[in-house]
């Protein structure tokens, strides 16, 4: 199987690629990635079986190409962290917009077997003390340039499936962890803090909510979807992982040794989205699959455990990465 993976030198787009030719024999990856200063190629260095093309989702002639040549395009490239969409939203509207509009183009010209990867913060954001999840049939609220360039890459693939009767399935996925994270990320910014001597910084008071995953379980969730999704159909994935921001930061520091409340507060995010859970319901119930990590201290644990061993892999960013924080007083 010729499997084309856009933004694979990405977060979890790597660790997609090294699970799947560790697990696939058949499968051959074509890694089509821009490496922009969140791709690395390091992070799929020396892999059998996967090849690097690097380039722009958003170029026609490239993308047409690896497309033709390919069973089953997996589309995480993106422009993926909201503060930086704050900042300067252009990349957002173009990478995530006109990428994915480039991407639908050429799969319906050949044909070709298509998966989305996007996320659960295109529905917006709940109150603490909602009993409701986000669903398949929660209406679109994106709070950040972030969010909602990806709910509009989503509406782009339900256009292209009701429309020209493209092949494809979306799935969006809750905040992930793990390794070959990168350090501008809440979890992987402390981790690096804590090695560097540097207190955690907590956006604002600390009682955003997220619902933690371990990458590896998004990935299944993802062949899972490739494999027995139902075609023009969204799933939303999820492992019950709601943590407030306070309870992770205290989490960090008592693993890697410190008083648990040695953190500071810093500036909020503007428009901060407050929580987000997901009703992982219909990805268990119609198509069978849970999650393998679960234990959310544990996956920490081995997080913490690959950033110690890994500083080489991201040394390099972290004096740029921290500089622009300082500069917005985060
Ligand atoms: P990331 O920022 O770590 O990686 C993105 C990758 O895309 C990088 O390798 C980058 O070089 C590449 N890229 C950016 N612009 C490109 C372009 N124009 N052409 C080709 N490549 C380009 O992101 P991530 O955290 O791995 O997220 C991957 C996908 O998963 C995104 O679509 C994101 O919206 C989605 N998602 C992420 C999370 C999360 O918690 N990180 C959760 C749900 C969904
Ligand atoms: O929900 C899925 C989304 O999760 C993905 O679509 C995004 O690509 C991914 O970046 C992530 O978005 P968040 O904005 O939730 O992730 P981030 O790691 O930036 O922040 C997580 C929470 O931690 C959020 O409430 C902001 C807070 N935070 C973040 C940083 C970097 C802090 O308190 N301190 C920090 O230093």
């Amino acid at each position: 199987m010729k499997v084309l993976v856009t933004g694979g030198a990405g977060f979890i787009g790597a660790n997609f690629v090294r699970q799947t030719v560790a697990e696939r024999p058949d499968a051959h990856v074509t890694v089509l990635d821009k490496v922009t200063y969140a791709g690395n190629p390091a992070s799929i260095a020396g892999l059998e079986r996967v090849d690097l093309v690097v380039g722009d989702v958003a170029d026609a002639e490239v993308t047409d190409a690896l497309v033709a040549a390919s069973d089953v395009v997996v589309h995480f490239a993106a422009e993926s962290h909201n503060d930086n969409s704050l900042r300067d939203p252009s990349p957002f509207v173009r990478t995530n917009l006109v990428g994915t509009f480039t991407l639908l183009e050429a799969v319906r010209k050949h044909g070709v077997r298509y998966h989305h990867i996007s996320t659960d913060e295109v529905y917006g954001d709940l109150e603490l003390d909602d009993p409701a999840k986000f669903t398949e049939a929660t209406p679109y609220n994106p709070s950040s340039p972030y969010s909602s360039t990806k709910a509009g890459s989503d509406l782009l693939v339900r256009a292209w499936v009701r429309s020209f009767g493209v092949a494809a399935t979306i799935s969006n996925c809750s905040n992930n962890y793990g390794p070959y994270q990168h350090i501008e990320k809440f979890i992987p910014r402390q981790i690096t803090n804590l090695i560097d001597g540097v207190k955690p910084k907590l956006y604002g008071a600390g009682a955003n909510v997220r619902d933690w995953i371990h990458v590896r379980d998004h990935n299944t969730a993802v062949w899972t979807i490739i494999e027995k999704g139902r075609m023009g159909e969204t799933y939303l994935i999820g492992a019950d992982g709601e943590k407030n921001n306070r309870e992770v930061v205290e989490l960090v520091l008592e693993l890697m040794g410190h008083d648990p409340h040695d953190y500071e507060h810093v500036a909020d995010r503007p428009g901060h989205d407050l929580r987000y859970a997901i009703d992982n319901t219909r990805l268990r119930e119609e198509l069978g699959w849970e999650p393998q990590f679960p234990d959310f201290r544990a996956g920490l644990a081995d997080t913490i455990a690959w950033y110690r061993a890994n500083e080489a892999w991201w040394r390099p960013q972290k004096a740029a990465v921290e500089a622009k924080y300082a500069a917005q007083g985060q």
